[in-house]
């Protein structure tokens, strides 16, 4: 019986699709593999930083606020109350669990939607589960306009004295 060479007879017809076939099986498989690689790595150097906004806030000229007025400052979360003696801000985030407040119709002072907390014009408790008063924030005057700092907590019962 004859042996028969392998490497010198050509590979039928059928034989050539099925490598030209698992080749591109490979390749492709290769390929997909290296992108996903190359996306991850990418994804990787990328920094994680979670953009906030500008904790500092100008919320207008004093002289703009009428005694007894409270601005809602919504996009940063927080009031400004004119009060006969000066101005002050407040966080709008209740103490209890972090939901938002919100200014009654009245202005009389906050109440939480969340569990029924209710804060006075001052931030002080009147009733509810919150355990504190809301946070009172940093203001000051920069070129004749208000700053609110609203990532410094100051004490209770400050506030920026301004002219009347
Ligand atoms: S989060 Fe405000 S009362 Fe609970």
């Amino acid at each position: 019986m004859a042996l028969i060479d392998d490497l010198k007879d050509p590979p039928p017809p059928e034989e050539l699709d099925r490598r030209r076939m698992l080749t591109l099986l490979g390749t492709g498989a290769l390929g997909v593999a290296t992108a996903g690689a190359t996306v991850e790595t990418l994804h990787f150097l990328e920094p994680a930083v979670v953009y906030e906004p500008e904790r500092r806030v100008a919320v207008g000229r004093p002289g703009d606020l009428s005694v007894g007025a409270v601005k809602v400052v919504a996009s940063h979360r927080l009031y400004v109350v004119r009060e006969p003696a000066g101005v002050f801000a407040l966080s709008a985030v209740c103490t209890h669990l972090g939901c938002i407040t919100r200014c009654r119709p009245d202005r009389t002072g906050f109440d939480c939607p969340c569990h029924g907390s209710r804060f006075a014009l001052d931030g002080s408790v009147q009733a509810g589960p919150a355990p504190r008063p809301l946070r009172r924030l940093h203001v000051e005057v920069d070129q004749d306009t208000l700053v609110v700092d609203a990532a410094r907590v100051i004490a209770p019962g400050s506030l920026l004295r301004v002219p009347a």
